[in-house]
């Protein structure tokens, strides 16, 4: 075994213990897993979000089990050190507590990930329960949930509202109490993200939901600037991969053009 330290669901508890933040950071594939997981990232998201940014759908609804399954076996291989979890996509688990819990089976025997997502809050927690008493971790994910956007109807912020932040504060409570390891709230008030991350035990990762969550969490197509569409508030910028990538592929057709490349050096 390599000599490097594996991040668990229990090193995110001591984390929030220790008032460590924690990074989180979406992948899809095997070679961007291995560069973020090098370069140090706590958990790795095979997020559902592969539906619009590998696939080019326009919701995260269409993406199947087998897809995610495709993502997450491709992740695990490039992994050494980081926490994996893996999302249950839309229709994998919303119908019962028994399919939720094969759906889960299935995804971790054939990825090898660490530990799965899904969206909601009381209305999935008996499947919560069931996958954790199986033996998988689960992370919740509350606030803004993509794969019910066809019910809400828009992105934009969540719980502004005194009712909808009192739901998610129970529903935060009762996947505490269900098992989960973590919660991902995704755009939501600060103010109400704190509340809820002071009330749990668990860690609390942002999206959009301000500075006092347990840990953060980004798209990594909308962070490294591949997709220059996306431009919502919460989102930092750390590359524009979008213009590098367009620079570098417009020279190479230049130097194929002109016959510049490939030149002696570089023929056998
Ligand atoms: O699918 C995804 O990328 C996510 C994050 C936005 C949290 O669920």
């Amino acid at each position: 075994m390599p000599d490097v330290k594996r991040i668990t669901t229990n090193t995110l508890q001591q984390m929030k213990k220790a008032g460590e933040k924690i990074s989180m950071l979406t992948a899809y594939d095997f070679s961007f897993a291995g560069i973020f997981d090098a370069a140090g990232i706590d958990v790795i998201l095979v997020g559902d979000s592969a539906s619009n940014v590998m696939a080019g759908h326009e919701t995260t609804v269409p993406i199947t089990l087998e897809q995610m399954i495709y993502h997450g076996q491709s992740v695990v291989r490039g992994i050494k050190h980081a926490l994996v979890v893996i999302d249950l996509p839309f229709g994998s688990y919303q119908s019962n507590s028994d399919i939720a819990l094969a759906s889960a089976i299935k995804m971790m025997k054939e990825t090898g990930g660490h530990s799965i997502k899904l969206e909601g809050g009381e209305e999935v927690v008996d499947s919560i329960r069931k996958i954790v008493n199986a033996g998988i971790p689960v992370m919740g994910h509350l606030g803004l949930t993509p794969q019910s956007i066809y019910k809400f109807g828009t992105y934009s912020v969540r719980a502004k509202e005194e009712n909808e932040a009192a739901k998610l504060k129970k529903d935060a409570l009762l996947l505490q109490e269900a098992g989960c390891f973590a919660l991902v709230l995704e755009k939501i008030p600060a103010n109400l993200a704190k509340e809820v991350s002071e009330s749990l035990s668990i860690p609390t990762i942002g999206i959009g939901a301000g500075k006092y969550c347990d840990g953060q969490v980004l798209v990594m197509h909308d962070m490294l600037g591949i997709n220059n569409e996306f431009n919502p508030r919460f989102l930092r910028k750390y590359a524009n991969l979008h213009e590098n990538i367009t620079q570098a592929v417009q020279q190479y057709i230049g130097d194929v053009r002109s016959q510049d490349f490939p030149n002696e050096q570089e023929q056998y």
